[in-house]
């Protein structure tokens, strides 16, 4: 009896424990992502469930000691890579033993799916392969990767196996950075940059042969990509196209374009014992934590690599990891080995990602702590270990809320088994997963879904109506989004102005479509224009871009905050941003200025170049450089014309509700508006992030007749209850009548389709 109890209490911990943060979810993104993953029942079950207090889980690991020792047998494989130079390394590669065989199929095959598995050398060798084979003679290889912190650092790796300066044969595009020159040969760059490409050059004349890496990710530019390049294809008989993809998908990949070939890379993997936690972890940063502290004392040589969510959690688990080996070192007189703790995640700086990939210093056990980017784009060898916390950060469109949020979901089931392949690259290893394996089978889904089906669409809608693409609605998706999200996107962008009651682009969607920026953003620069203050805004947009600038150390809190507090402007943080870059700017651009006002250099620099490559366009299109002077307040309103839909009306002490939809929003303790002598009535916004609050991010006071001239469409000044009703009725009549005009549109171009 006593043992079924016991079961039953667990199976209960596991459901609450993986279902607390997927109510947490669907309650922030409301019901629309759960059509799509068709898990909503479970979220409706929860509330049975809750009545039951949850213990905190214990990872539990029984077979750890009896694979210590099998571990022990294979250690020798562990130092191979460490000990050749890099041309043995590259001929040890899995893709090394059919080169021949893939050139051939390249050779005769205009378009080729490649498959293998992660570390197999599709990333750094296929490109080389393609240049010694001469496709660089005449035109370029293009290399596209989802994220950027891949393109980097694959970029530096390959320059490095060819012995070329990174930049020179070999370079890369991010966006706002461009690494290349006339005489770059390989090119490695994100999906989103290439896609932007596509805009001035449809048909992609100087490259020869275009990777698509990293196919399997399914990012949105990439699955657009897909569309646009087989339309190119069918164009450019020269141009090859090469799809990479992990084990997912490749089929579909090969229909898409045809039934072509697809290369199988055979795989070199060595066994990954899988241990699963016996009960559900509430808090899995300190589980992890736990569990590398234990693997470091009690386990054999061989690096640690930990899966959490995001920077914060990243930071924070560094920071324990480090507390707890000082811990160590101090209470004990025998010498502790040496664990060194190296953070991974797309804002770190160049210099620290790399890193990773750096041999620790004397024999030290490396403890990589990532984010999903070391599940597929970066591998790193001598990986023995994997700690898998079972989550992993996504954006998704929230209709409720009418934008993006990035949010802690539970992986994939194959997601989670990319994460356990990477102890199994330089030999046989083990991967602790903190989650139950009944949380695996029936929890999980099978695989992740596609960015196109989740998040909004506005950038992609305004790039597509610049190529001429009508009807978004018939553009040969793989996966189409959800039609809903298309009509949303479409209508954000008409409040903005970027499309007409047709759908079809305005001056200023043509324009805004030249930035590389997000819509409102585009916008705000624009409305700079027409309210001569551009030199001003143009400052804002370029701190929106980059990363926080201030930097707060933990053990010189105060301080910090105290230097913060001298830049407040205090009706917007938007303006304390241009302060501190104006402050900068008159400071000659100095980095010990920096230093002393708790400024992050780095920062503040990428800024700096943001604005110079946006000036750049400004001036391509003409648009002359006018400035307010000190009178911001024209500023405010640039900064109100592009975020009206993010509008706030205060309710009580620091707290705001939504104009639009009542959702409430509080202010930031570290925005400048926080704890004024007054507060402002009206507020904008630049962003929502939703920790244990709702807080707004980046926030400027607003004049309310400046909502209603500026967003008509949602907002009037209150002259009587039926001026106002009217305005409503107005506003829903403008919206029907918009999707009915985008609705006869549609079905006359299919008429006309069928004609042709
Ligand atoms: O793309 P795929 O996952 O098939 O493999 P890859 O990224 O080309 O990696 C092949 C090898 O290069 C691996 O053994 C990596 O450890 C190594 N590599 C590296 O040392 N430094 C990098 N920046 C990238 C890859
Ligand atoms: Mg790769």
């Amino acid at each position: 009896i006593s043992r079924k109890g016991s079961s039953l209490v667990r199976e209960i911990h596991e459901k609450q424990s993986m279902n607390k943060s997927r109510q947490r979810f669907w309650e922030l993104a409301g019901s629309k992502l759960g059509d799509i993953l068709g898990v909503q029942k479970t979220a409706e079950q929860v509330d049975a469930d809750t009545a039951v207090v949850g213990e905190h889980g214990e990872v539990d690991f029984k077979e750890e000691a009896k694979f210590a020792q099998h571990l022990k047998e294979n250690e020798a494989v562990s130092d191979f890579a460490k000990s050749k130079s890099i041309s043995q390394q590259r001929q040890y590669l899995p893709i090394y033993s059919v080169r021949e065989d893939l050139l051939q199929v390249i050779r005769e095959n205009q378009v080729v799916i490649v498959v293998g598995e992660t570390g197999s050398g599709k990333t750094t060798q296929l490109t080389q392969y393609l240049h010694e084979d001469g496709y660089t003679t005449n035109g370029i290889v293009g290399c596209t990767q989802p994220r950027r912190v891949a393109a980097m650092s694959v970029a530096k790796r390959v320059s490095e196996e060819m012995e070329t300066k990174l930049g020179d044969k070999v370079g890369y595009a991010i966006r706002f950075e461009d690494v290349t020159s006339s005489s770059t040969v390989i090119k490695y760059m994100t999906d989103g940059v290439l896609l932007r490409e596509t805009l001035k050059d449809s048909d992609l004349d100087k490259y020869h042969v275009v990777v698509m890496d990293e196919a399997h990710e399914r990012s949105l530019s990439t699955d657009v990509l897909f569309g646009i390049l087989k339309k190119v294809v069918a164009k450019r008989w020269d141009l090859k196209l090469i799809v990479t993809s992990a084990t997912l998908n490749a089929q579909k990949f090969s229909n898409f374009f045809g039934s072509v070939p697809i290369f199988h890379i055979p795989g070199r993997t060595f066994p990954v014992n899988i241990l699963y936690s016996k009960t559900p972890c509430e808090d899995y940063v300190e589980a992890a934590v736990k569990q590398a502290m234990t693997i470091h004392i009690a386990s054999p040589p061989g690096d640690i690599l930990i899966f959490m969510t995001g920077q914060d959690e990243i930071e924070a688990s560094c920071y324990a990891l480090s507390e707890r080996m000082e811990q160590l070192t101090s209470s004990t007189t025998k010498a502790v080995p040496k664990l060194s703790i190296l953070p991974i995640y797309s804002q770190l700086p160049a210099d620290l990602q790399a890193k990773i990939f750096q041999k620790a210093e004397d024999g030290a056990r490396k403890c990589i702590v990532a984010t999903n980017i070391a599940e597929t784009s970066l591998t790193v060898d001598g990986i023995y270990y994997v700690i898998d916390t079972g989550y992993g950060k996504m954006k998704v469109y929230n209709p409720r809320m009418g934008m993006d949020a990035l949010q802690v979901f539970p992986v994939s089931r194959a997601a989670a088994d990319q994460r356990a392949g990477r102890a199994g690259r330089t030999g046989p290893g083990t991967c602790y997963r903190l989650y139950t394996e009944s949380a695996y089978q029936n929890e999980m889904l099978a695989t992740p879904v596609p960015e196109i089906q989740r998040t909004n669409l506005g950038n992609i809608v305004l790039l597509l109506k610049s190529l001429k693409v009508e009807n978004l609605l018939d553009f040969d998706f793989m996966d189409p989004p959800p039609q809903e999200n298309i009509l949303n996107s479409m209508y954000q962008l008409w409040v903005l102005g970027a499309l007409n009651n047709v759908g079809g682009l305005t001056e200023i969607g043509w324009k805004m479509v030249e930035f590389p920026l997000d819509p409102p953003l585009a916008k705000m620069l624009l409305m700079g224009e027409e309210l001569e203050c551009i030199n001003e805004v143009l400052t804002v947009v370029s701190m929106l871009s980059v990363p926080s600038v201030f930097f707060r150390p933990k053990d010189r809190a105060e301080e910090s905050d105290a230097a913060r507090e001298k830049f407040f402007v205090p009706e917007s943080d938007h303006l304390t941003l241009l302060n501190v870059y104006q402050q900068w700017k008159a400071n000659q651009y100095r980095g010990d200025w920096c230093n002393d006002h708790f400024l992050q250099v780095k920062g503040l620099r990428k800024a700096r170049e943001v604005r110079s490559q946006l000036l750049d366009i400004l001036t391509t299109l003409k648009i002359p450089l006018t400035s307010c002077g000190m009178d911001w307040d024209v500023v405010r309103k640039a900064i109100c014309s592009a975020y009206f839909h993010n509008s706030a009306r205060l309710k009580g002490v620091g707290e705001y509700v939504n104009c639009r939809n009542g959702m409430p929003c509080h202010l930031h303790p570290s925005s400048a508006l926080y704890g004024l002598g007054y507060t402002p009535d009206y507020v904008v916004y630049h962003e929502l992030v939703l920790t244990a609050k709702e807080y707004m991010q980046c926030v400027t006071a607003v004049e309310p007749q400046w909502l209603a001239e500026l967003g008509p469409m949602f907002f009037s000044i209150k002259e009587s209850d039926t001026s106002m009703l009217e305005h409503k009725k107005r506003q829903k009549e403008e919206k029907t009548a918009m999707e009915e005009e985008m609705e006869n549109l549609r079905k006359e171009q299919a008429v006309s389709d069928k004609a042709n």
